[in-house]
């Protein structure tokens, strides 16, 4: 995505990676990860993309290297750091003649450039520069976000090696934080768990609004429109996954474990998103009772709409759940099929949210696509043996499915509501932004 959108601003990029069926798709012309928009920008952008297997090729090709590997969480909860060590050796080849500059995209633990620096310096590679440069991007509308930033992060030891990375992203309107590389690490990681921090209080406020009879779509609505609070990631939900939060989150509270700091709040944020995915187990047996034998349906698997990535998706958990429930348990997504949800045995993948829900006790949106919020619920109920929908997202309209026929559980709404106050919540659910 960084390469097609750097080549999209008409710079010649060279793409290494060492999956030979990632690269092979590429020289074939094919994105290996869906995302709107990129096959398209590739496409394009085609005559300034090389891809290759090769670092020494990439090496040859550029002066400044952005390292984008993956870097998952570790059993014990670090970040794992090999793929990033192993292109920091690669590098190391090339031997003092290397004037490169290496700018981490990965998201890296704090301490980490300072570590891969001394470590250039003792291999004599003192003309390598390595500059922090988080990326910021959301998996649904990456390209959007890389081309219209709201903000450039840039951390360096010299300017100079900073300087050469922000001409990169002159064209771009908006803020540049120059920085130093662990103030930069650490603005990555304190972003993503503010923002989680965001929506397990939110999900706590709607666990709370559902006790008291009060509605989360009015009430994060009205909290919303503080701009010190702010409408984004206020929209209640069966938690967050994915390949950041989850694993940034569970980085920053090891980060600070390590240095002997007790980060007591991140433990409540992880604890609430991993609670939160379990309610809906709690609202199907409400209707339900027992699980066992009965058939539910699950539509949406990817951790949220736009993605094909199945990191840390709700949909693993939920299924899992509901197969130790003694469910039977099927389901749709409109991206990904049978492979994504094959770590949990048991599930059965069909071909149409139809085949999905047919004879099905219960459906539980767990991923809100706009094709699967915008079904033609109405003609689709009597499909159902139980009408019963839990929206886990609070994406379809609890008074519409209740004129439809179904049994509607949402997260903290009050399904039942006067047609004004309907009317009021409608508007504020249009304006609180999701939280996925
Ligand atoms: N996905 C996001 O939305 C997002 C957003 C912001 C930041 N990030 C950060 O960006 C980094 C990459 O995330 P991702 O989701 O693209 O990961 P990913 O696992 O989907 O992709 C990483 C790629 O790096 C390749 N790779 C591994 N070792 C390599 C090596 N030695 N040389 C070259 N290529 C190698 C892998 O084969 C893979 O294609 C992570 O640190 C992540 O936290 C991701």
């Amino acid at each position: 995505m960084t390469a097609a959108c750097f080549a999209a601003l008409g710079h010649h990029v060279t793409v290494r990676d060492i999956d030979a069926e990632r690269i092979a798709a590429l020289n074939d012309g094919q994105s290996p990860i869906y995302e709107p928009g990129l096959a398209e920008l590739l496409e394009k952008h085609a005559d300034r993309l090389t891809y290759t297997l090769s670092m020494p090729r990439l090496l040859t090709a550029a002066r400044i290297v952005f390292v984008a590997v993956g870097t998952p969480p570790t059993y014990s909860g670090d970040a794992d750091l090999s793929s990033v060590v192993a292109v920091v050796d690669e590098l190391s080849a090339v031997g003092p003649a290397s004037d490169h500059v290496i700018v981490m995209k990965s998201t890296v633990p704090v301490g980490t450039g300072q570590r891969i620096a001394s470590a250039l310096r003792s291999r004599g590679l003192t003309n390598v520069s390595y500059v922090s440069n988080p990326e910021f991007l959301r998996e649904g509308t990456a390209i959007g976000d890389f081309m219209d930033p709201d903000r450039v992060v840039i951390g360096d030891f010299e300017s100079s090696a900073g300087d050469q990375v922000g001409a990169l992203y002159r064209p771009f309107d908006c803020p540049v934080v120059r920085t130093t590389v662990p103030s930069a690490e650490m603005i990555k990681y304190a972003s993503n768990a503010f923002l989680a921090t965001k929506i397990s209080f939110v999900n706590e406020i709607a666990n709370v609004c559902e006790e008291v009879g009060a509605d989360i779509d009015v009430v994060a609505r009205g909290m919303g429109l503080d701009p010190r609070i702010g409408s984004s990631f206020l929209r209640a939900g069966i938690g967050y996954g994915g390949s950041c939060f989850p694993k940034d989150v569970a980085a920053l509270k090891q980060l600070a474990g390590n240095s002997g700091y007790h980060f007591q709040l991140l433990n409540a944020v992880i604890e609430v998103n991993e609670l939160q995915k379990r309610r809906v187990i709690t609202k199907l047996k409400k209707h339900l009772g027992p699980l066992d034998g009965k058939s539910i349906a699950l539509l949406g698997l990817t951790f949220k709409p736009g993605t094909s990535d199945m990191r840390e998706a709700a949909s693993l958990v939920l299924a899992a759940r509901l197969i130790a429930e003694g469910a039977q348990v099927r389901a749709y997504d409109p991206v990904v099929g049978p492979r994504a949800i094959e770590p949990v045995r048991g599930v059965s993948v069909c071909p149409s949210p139809e085949a999905t829900i047919e004879d099905a006790d219960a459906a539980v949106l767990v991923t809100e696509w706009p094709e699967l919020v915008h079904l033609d619920w109405p003609r689709l109920r009597p499909l159902m043996r139980q009408a019963v929908i839990v929206d886990g997202r609070n994406a379809l309209s609890p008074q519409l499915m209740a004129q439809a026929g179904y049994v509607y559980e949402g997260i903290g709404r009050i399904a039942e509501m006067p047609a004004d106050a309907a009317e009021n919540r409608a508007a504020a659910a249009a304006g609180v932004e999701p939280a996925t």
